[in-house]
């Protein structure tokens, strides 16, 4: 399929294959689609982003080469008629490829806005809605229809567009409506007939009465005054520097994108010269709930693969979301009607004094040395819904990279009935915060000191008291290479020290060791669902803390590409059905490790009526990377606080 090329097409003059998307180019993108008339006026644009070159283009780039911009773009038909997943190059005003998808099978697009908006409507104009409300004494007007994504529960909904709400009652204009939660009442939404094809109306429980305002000084109370300002100064300027999206900071060197599934990309991470991570993101996350009630039990979002909830970053402000010297990136995004949108400081840099780096004093030479260490942030920020998501990324001085995504916001509602909950903590008069999980996957497309790597699991292994352990004090470390897709699908063992190393097999350091990064995980816990359940096959991801897959360009998203209604299996249990090799010939292979991190919810009563930020990550450290400690020359701190 190809459509006239627009003359003199100003995409933005991309010189880079991974440079951040323009303004123009989504111009560029929304005119060919027009031209080719897949643009009818029910069609919504419902996830617009770079169509990243195969790896082998990227790393043959060289400057002044012609940079071909392709962008993927799925449109959803909301009168029903197919969806499309439609690949377009912006540089040559050309549609590459334009595939029509079968709801039934492959599941459905992403939520939109366009739908947010058309909800309440919906559910009043549905009796059996109003009139379940009106039971309950509540005016249908003052509930707030909150659309949730509809899982895959039942036969009848195959190949409907389905969502679910649940209601809030909003007692004025700046009133909180998640501290009033409707409950014992959801409604159905069938999002192309635009009508309720069923309410569940279980239990009509009490909607909790008192406010639960975080910003109405009546309520919190008068602010405290005694905190003193803290200022954050760099006197002689930053020490990274940043040419178009290319980051350079002591000796690190990567390129950052974005992207409104997965949030920020990093690109060709390598550290002096020599390459470490191909790319990272966070390339799904899942947050299933533990209440099996029958209002309840299909509640779990896939906020990226659902609900593409980047498109939803927050343009930061320096002084409250970012603290000292910072460099902010703007982003530019795709409304729901193709239009693009900047997101204006949606990227935060900045360094970070980080505590001690390394210390000593010596008994014997008298040899007294102190080194902070420092961190290089890169972070964003979004909302989706009543939860905010941070994903921070931060690289250290001494070669560690690691990950932290920061909880807050306002934790999802319940009734909390008067005889007590299994499933959720009271935090207000008969307001409940259900249990639940935040379960997100880490895509880490690894290149330690080239492409091919092998994963080695380590850990520490105690061994018994016997004739060569005579005090039984032994211990060693166990390594157990990972050679095939099956056998790669690892849990954590925290009582093990239980880690995986990226090695390359054919890198050596001085010690004729391969070199190696640690993947780290916190070890915490897993899907908690049966797996029998369906959230286990749709969030298969989230049942393992590691899997690993040979590389392929094609295999991004973990649940899958449209996961949205997806009855399950697709993503990893797919495509490791096959059992690839991750090790030819112990020379190891191009492979991707997905890590599954994240936070089992039991909501404390001072999560409410704000969430203080909790925190879940991971850590990618060098083991033998470098020959010995890569910051001896980190000079001592010229400050004045440390020569008194
Ligand atoms: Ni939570």
């Amino acid at each position: 399929m190809t459509a006239t090329a627009p003359a003199n097409i100003d995409t933005g003059a991309a010189t880079h294959p991974l440079d951040l998307a323009t303004t123009e180019e989504f111009r560029a993108v929304r005119e060919v689609l027009a031209d080719a008339g897949l643009l009818g006026d029910s069609v919504r644009y419902c996830f617009a982003g770079l169509e990243e070159p195969d790896k082998a283009a990227v790393l043959a780039h060289t400057d002044g080469d012609r940079v071909d911009r392709r962008f993927r773009v799925l449109l959803l038909d909301m009168s029903g008629a197919p969806s499309r997943d439609v690949v377009v190059s912006a540089s040559r005003g050309e549609i590459d490829s334009a595939v029509e998808l079968d709801p039934a099978t492959s599941g459905q697009l992403p939520i939109i806005d366009s739908e947010f908006e058309i909800m309440e409507e919906i559910v009043l104009a549905s009796t059996e809605w109003c009139d379940a409300l009106r039971r309950r004494g509540i005016d249908p007007a003052t509930v707030r229809a909150v659309p949730l994504s509809a899982g895959a529960y039942y036969p009848e909904e195959t190949g409907r567009r389905m969502a679910r709400v649940l209601g809030f009652r909003q007692d004025h204009e700046k009133d909180s409506p998640w501290a009033h939660p409707v409950d014992g009442v959801v409604a159905y939404v069938d999002l192309v007939a635009r009508e309720v094809s069923r309410v569940v109306d279980h239990t009509p429980l009490p909607v909790p009465d008192e406010p639960g305002n975080f910003d109405d000084p009546e309520q919190v109370g008068p602010q405290r005054t005694t905190l003193k300002p803290i200022e954050i100064t760099q006197p002689e300027g930053v020490s990274f520097s940043l040419e178009g999206n290319r980051l350079r900071w002591e000796g690190w060197d990567l390129r950052i994108g974005f992207n409104e599934r997965e949030g920020l990309t990093l690109h060709q991470i390598g550290i002096h010269g020599r390459p470490v991570v191909y790319r990272a993101s966070i390339a799904e996350m899942v947050v299933p709930y533990a209440d099996p009630s029958p209002v309840r039990f299909w509640q779990n979002y896939f906020d990226a693969g659902e609900y593409m909830f980047a498109r939803y970053a927050n343009s930061l402000e320096l002084g409250c979301d970012c603290l000292g010297e910072i460099r902010y990136m703007d982003v530019v995004v795709a409304d729901d009607d193709g239009s693009p949108r900047t997101i204006t400081n949606a990227i935060c840099l900045h360094e970070e004094d980080f505590g001690i780096l390394w210390k000593h004093s010596d008994l014997f030479t008298n040899a007294s040395e102190t080194r902070r260490q420092r961190r290089m942030v890169i972070s964003f920020f979004t909302t989706i819904g009543n939860y905010d998501y941070g994903f921070y990324w931060y690289l250290y001085l001494d070669g560690t990279i690691a990950c932290e995504s920061k909880l807050t916001g306002i934790p999802f509602t319940s009734a909390y009935p008067s005889e007590g909950h299994p499933y959720a903590t009271q935090v207000a008069p008969g307001l409940g915060l259900p249990y639940h999980q935040h379960l997100f996957s880490a895509r880490l497309d690894m290149a330690v000191d080239g492409q091919r790597n092998a994963v080695e699991e380590c850990e520490a292994v105690a061994l018994p008291m016997g004739e060569d352990n005579p005090w039984g004090n032994a211990f060693t470390e166990s390594r157990t290479r990972l050679t095939h897709e099956a056998e790669a699908q690892r849990l954590a063992d925290p009582g093990r020290g239980r880690t995986w190393q990226v090695i390359n097999p054919e890198s050596t350091n001085r010690h004729g060791r391969p070199v190696a990064y640690a993947l780290h995980s916190e070890g915490s816990p897993t899907l908690l669902a049966d797996d029998r359940s369906v959230v286990a096959g749709r969030a298969a991801f989230a049942t393992k803390h590691l899997w690993v897959t040979a590389y392929d360009a094609d295999q991004r998203y973990p649940a899958g590409d449209y996961v949205n209604q997806h009855a399950g299996g697709a993503g990893l249990p797919t495509w490791t059905a096959a059992d690839r090799p991750l090790d030819e010939d112990g020379r190891g292979a191009d492979v991707v490790l997905w890590h599954t991190f994240g936070l089992t919810h039991v909501p404390r009563p001072e999560d409410w009526p704000i969430m203080p930020v909790d925190y879940a990550g991971f850590r990618l450290m060098p083991v033998g990377f470098f020959d010995r400690n890569p910051t001896l020359d980190v000079p001592p701190s010229s400050n004045g606080h440390c020569h008194s």
